[in-house]
């Protein structure tokens, strides 16, 4: 039997940062043997897939307004305990070069490879299992005992860093979810966040000859003061409507709720063909959107609404406010999502009640910790969620 300190399920974001930052503190005097498996072949893959093989590794703005959990002010104490800033002068120090692409996104200039490269580096003196399967937990006097495919390790702390279901040709399973069960911690239902929306027919007749075609546009869920609006990138696509506004939208959209697309968030679309009919009436309606959509959009909507070949003279404002309403606020309701096939996140997960905010560590259990994207704190698109990984995973290597 091997017997570690701590011993983490999951060489993922989380796991990695973990080991490391208690190895780091280790160096400064306090001896510990950290163990980390995981039945992958290969530590961080999800590091190595993110932002298009430059993994968006933080986010400027990260603060908990941008996460969604049961309990929205969980994640506080973490992300203030580890900073945007304090993984920027990590990834300064050894020497990767980044860049802001917008909106507080930090991306690596070259490759995703260089942040694995800089976690694996980072908790050297760790042990790294791979390709080893957990068989079995249990508590015993002294912590944890694991039995594994490679024998039995007896742990003082276990550290739950199995992240969630989104992608399970890339490893997830639901283990952490069944660890946390075990232990007498409730689950908040999990389900697929950041994840490619499914419509109804009659709205993919519209998207599928466009796949390709992208705007800038505003996507909203909800009614008034509390909707959720998101302004990014739109795309259509043969299975409907995808790009980051609408991964955006799918962490708040349920089954049955709809969302409301503006194409074109700049212009008051109404007015501005009551203008365009004022000054040269003898155009084409289509042409007229098409000052303001790209033109194989213009077509398809004024197709749609039976405007084909119509001059905008011949069109009263009713039927102009038609036109705009379906530009401006085009109401749609999604049949269902692509699933954990191609979500980024898993919402939902470990219920924070049962976790101490400031340490990650089960309230009933001495010794037991949640890290990373199990925990039912989910991050927007954008770098939020590896902030919560290295945050989360700091609050726990702190403690112990
Ligand atoms: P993570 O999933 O990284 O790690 C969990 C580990 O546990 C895995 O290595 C897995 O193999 C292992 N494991 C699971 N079950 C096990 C079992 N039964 N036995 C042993 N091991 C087991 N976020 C972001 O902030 N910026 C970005 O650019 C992107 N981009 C992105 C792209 C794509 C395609 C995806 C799918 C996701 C992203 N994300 C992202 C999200 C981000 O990858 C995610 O939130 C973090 O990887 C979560 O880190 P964790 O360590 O918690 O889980």
């Amino acid at each position: 039997m091997e017997h570690v300190d701590t011993l983490v399920i999951g060489a993922g974001a989380a796991g990695l940062f973990c080991a490391g930052s208690i190895i780091q503190a280790a160096g400064k005097g306090q001896e510990q043997r950290v163990l980390v498996l995981d039945h992958a072949r290969a530590a961080g893959e999800k590091i190595r897939i993110s932002g298009g093989g430059r993994c968006n590794f933080t986010n400027l703005a990260a603060n908990r307004e941008r996460f969604l959990s049961q309990n929205p002010r969980f994640c506080a104490s973490a992300l203030s305990g580890f900073s945007p800033q304090d993984f920027v002068e990590m990834v300064n120090r050894a020497g990767i070069a980044w860049h802001e692409k917008t909106l507080g996104q930090l991306f690596c200039d070259d490759s995703a490879r260089q942040i694995i490269d800089m976690l694996l580096h980072r908790m050297r003196g760790a042990e790294l299992w791979l390709e080893t399967a957990v068989q079995s937990v249990e508590a015993s006097d002294s912590g944890y005992l694991v039995r594994t495919s490679r024998g039995v390790v007896s742990a003082r702390n276990l550290v739950v860093a199995a992240g969630g279901r989104s992608i399970p040709k890339m490893g997830a399973t639901g283990l952490g979810y069944e660890l946390a069960e075990q232990f007498g911690l409730r689950i908040i239902e999990p389900r697929a966040g950041l994840v490619p929306l499914t419509f109804a027919t009659q709205d993919l007749d519209l998207c599928r000859p466009l796949a390709g075609v992208a705007v800038d546009a505003v996507v909203s869920h909800g009614q008034g003061r509390s909707a959720t609006r998101f302004r990014d990138g739109l795309l259509f696509t043969h299975r409907g409507l995808s790009g980051p506004a609408i991964l955006q939208i799918s962490s708040f959209w349920k089954p049955g709720d709809e969302i409301t697309v503006d194409l074109a968030p700049d212009q008051d679309i109404a007015a501005a063909m009551r203008d365009m009919r004022g000054q040269n009436g003898r155009q084409a309606v289509s042409t007229a959107l098409a000052r303001y959509l790209p033109s194989r959009l213009a077509d398809a909507i004024t197709e749609e609404l039976g405007f084909s070949g119509a001059r905008l003279a011949d069109q009263a404002n009713p039927k102009l406010d038609r036109i705009a309403e379906r530009v401006n606020r085009w109401r749609l309701r999604p049949v269902g999502s692509e699933g954990w096939r191609t979500a980024e996140v898993t919402l939902g997960g470990v219920d924070t009640r049962d976790l101490d905010a400031r340490t990650m560590q089960a309230r009933n259990q001495a010794g037991l910790y949640f890290i990373g994207e199990v925990v039912d704190v989910t991050g927007w698109l954008g770098g939020y969620n590896f902030q919560w990984a290295w945050a989360s995973a700091h609050a726990a290597a702190k403690s112990i």
